[in-house]
């Protein structure tokens, strides 16, 4: 592919500016007609005046060392005389997310139009400096800016020019689309205190808007976005940081309708800094956009607040989970955070299937591995933050190589992601092994530590558990992962085991307490500790002591009920669930949240927020806590990778009247769901597969069926 075509750009390519690539051309019998195309940039892809296809910010995002082709089917939309016109504004490739200087690379085209005709003659059409090139009525669009659209505006076409660069990057699309998803409608458009018009479309949302008005030539069309607004209930962006988040729009007479073309943002509201004519629910709406992963797991329980929280978890995986998996959709980062989505990918497997979705992200983590085998913070390594070269990687934020391959693998039983991710495991191991300060531990690094902890000493965000413990916790862990695989591979892994025992020995002779929630956490859900249940207890007697609430961060909480249900206090993993008072996940719901929050603490009681520099309300690491209610609180677990065969083993409260989860795994519908009912739990089940079923300590081995017990 694209053996004769050549990457174009504008002659006075300008870095900030969009540019349209346009080619006309004459198509008579045509029998079938493929684009296939790619940009240095995001494009945005028009034939004959009609967009073409559905893919949003094709063609993604990727490492720099690959950047993936998109194929269209044109045949249908074809007539006599053609013009294509395809516009390329910074994207990812280009924008302020790589933080590229000055016209290092211009935004680029690469494209290929093949033509068979009805007598089975073909043609090809390929990019050179015979196509025309001009600036774009989009005048401006940068992912944490937003974009600017001058529908007056015109521009002389002249010739592109040639640019020398690698086509050897250019791969085939590997990814999922991202598409438009769902429209939301405005719940309420009011003036604030100070008199700003404020659209609240109810839901923390990641996507762009559509508009309609009718205007004089010269009108203009203003929006900057928030999620959240401050205690007297006016416009506050400030988490935002350095992303402006804006939309500009110069109108033509008459009609205009518009959605942005190559921007999204993270909101829930909209602030109306400019609009021609009365702005009401008729002529706005909000436009969802997210990677096409088809939805797979469901909760419910009789909570209200609860069902809003497993609500939130869904709407904090479609807002980040936009062609990679990203720590938030709104502020200046928007990176695909590593340590996130290991945390994440369990939960992330069960809600949505995700497997094509994160193999092409690990093919990314692949490429990106540092020269010493170090896994870096985010992935895709962007020129800005570039860690494949400090050779560090944060501990759980590197295991993302280990972690999120076997997840997959466990969740849809296909071995390709393992097979592929291999050697980067290894080499991830081989990097501990090299870079630790005392051999058999991962001792002395640059850690994250429990990410945003609530116990982090005063100025940290790094919580006050021991960081060389917590390294060294997730260097036998993936220890032990790399000696599985080796075996599901059909591979020796005696190597690794060894390696896994002589970490844990290591482990178990230096860390002797466990101090934090999220110390003792660790050493009970990944077997560190000897004395279960003493750990067990120290943990429980912690919670109960601090009112039956977390001090945990990102490394503890995902696994916390885990290793309280797990050693005999399911009542307190309960009790963490359903507490309402700050900290907790219930808190943030009864704060109005309608997504997860970053912080525990983003905003207080009297409405007052945590801090401006970090402070997403869209941040789906602690959405975690699904799993949990997945597999112990309603008990479904694989016992063969893939759902082949499973355990379901539901662990009720009286807490709660009934509580369901369903999965639609690759291998059929799984329910699990426990009410009561007379003073007894009833329990329904039904699986595809043959299953052991654990109710009360009793098993059932059943084939595949509808249950009630
Ligand atoms: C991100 C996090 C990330 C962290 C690691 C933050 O800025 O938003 O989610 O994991 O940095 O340091």
């Amino acid at each position: 592919m694209f053996e004769n075509a050549s990457w174009i750009i504008h002659p006075n390519n300008n870095l900030y500016e969009p540019v349209c690539f346009i080619k006309t051309f004459k198509a008579d019998k045509v029998k079938r007609a493929l684009l296939n195309v790619t940009t240095l940039g995001c494009y945005y892809p028009m034939l004959n005046g009609e967009r073409i296809g559905d893919f949003i910010l094709a063609p993604g995002f990727t490492s720099r060392k690959r950047v993936q082709y998109q194929s269209y089917d044109i045949t249908k939309m074809l007539k006599a005389d053609n013009t294509l016109e395809i516009t390329v504004g910074d994207g990812w490739y280009n924008g302020k997310i790589n933080f590229v200087v000055a016209n290092d690379t211009p935004k680029a085209l690469l494209c290929q139009i093949e033509i068979i005709y009805t007598d089975n003659t073909k043609k090809t059409i390929v990019t050179g400096d015979n196509w025309l090139v001009r600036k774009d009525k989009l005048r401006f669009a940068e992912l944490y800016d937003g974009e600017f659209y001058d529908s007056n505006f015109e521009d002389a076409p002249v010739n592109a020019k040639i640019l020398s660069h690698d086509k050897k990057i250019v791969v085939k699309q590997q990814g999922v689309y991202v598409k438009e998803q769902e429209i939301i409608k405005p719940i309420a458009i009011f003036k604030a205190p100070n008199g700003d018009t404020i659209i609240d479309f109810g839901q923390n949302l990641t996507g762009y808007f559509e508009f309609t008005a009718n205007a004089k030539r010269g009108d203009r069309v203003e929006f900057t976005v928030c999620e959240e607004l401050d205690k007297y209930g006016n416009f506050y962006n400030e988490n935002y940081r350095d992303a402006k988040a804006r939309f500009e729009y110069i109108c033509h007479d008459g009609l205009n309708t518009y959605k942005p073309r190559l921007a999204f943002w993270g909101f829930r509201y909209m602030r109306v800094d400019s609009f021609p004519c009365e702005i009401t629910a008729d002529n706005i709406s909000a436009i969802v956009v997210h990677s096409d992963i088809k939805r797979t797991g469901y909760l419910s329980s009789s909570s209200r607040l609860l069902n809003k929280l497993f609500s939130n978890i869904i709407w904090g995986q479609k807002g980040n989970f936009l062609d990679i998996p990203t720590d938030c959709p709104q502020r200046n980062e928007r990176q695909g955070w590593t340590g996130d989505a290991s945390v994440f990918c369990k939960t992330a497997s069960y809600n949505y299937d995700v497997e094509a979705f994160f193999e092409k992200w690990l093919t990314d983590l692949k490429l990106d591995q540092g020269k010493k085998g170090n896994i870096p913070n985010i992935i895709p390594q962007t020129v800005c933050w570039d860690w494949s070269t400090t050779e560090t990687t944060g501990a759980l934020w590197g295991d993302s190589a280990t972690i999120i391959p076997y997840q997959m693998y466990k969740t849809y039983g296909s071995t390709r992601i393992l097979k592929s991710l291999y050697p980067t495991m290894k080499r991830y191991l081989g990097y501990i092994a090299t870079h630790t300060k005392k051999r058999y531990l991962w001792y002395g690094c640059d850690q994250f530590g429990d990410w945003l902890g609530l116990d982090a000493p005063s100025g940290s965000y790094r919580g006050s558990s021991n960081e060389d413990f917590i390294a060294s916790v997730f260097y036998y862990n993936s220890a032990k992962i790399v000696a599985d695989v080796s075996r599901i591979l059909g591979k020796d892994g005696t190597k690794y085991d060894l390696l896994a025992q002589k970490i844990l020995d290591k482990i178990r002779n230096t860390f002797k307490d466990y101090k934090t929630q999220t110390e003792c956490t660790l050493a009970l859900y990944f077997d560190i500790a000897e004395d279960k249940a003493s750990v067990a207890k120290a943990l429980n007697d912690m919670i109960r002591a601090n009112g039956n609430r977390l001090t945990t961060g990102f490394v503890g909480t995902p696994f916390l009920l885990h290793a309280l249900s797990q050693n005999g206090y399911t009542e307190t993993a309960y009790d963490l669930l359903l507490q309402e008072k700050f900290p907790s996940w219930l808190y943030s719901v009864r704060q109005g949240a309608t997504t997860i929050w970053e912080h525990w603490d983003g905003k207080n009681e009297q409405g007052d927020f945590w801090s401006k520099s970090m402070n997403s309300f869209n941040h789906y690491a602690y959405g975690s806590v699904a799993d949990w209610v997945y597999e112990e609180a309603c008990g479904i677990k694989p016992k063969i990778a893939g759902f082949e065969e499973v355990i379901i083993a539901p662990k009720p409260t009286d807490k709660l009247d009934h509580l369901s989860a369903i999965i639609h795994t690759r291998n059929g519908k799984i329910l699990s769901k426990w009410y009561h009912e007379n003073g007894k739990i009833r329990y329904e089940i039904e699986t595809p597969v043959s299953a052991t079923i654990i109710i009360d300590g009793r098993e059932y081995i059943v084939p595949s069926g509808k249950y009630l017990f």
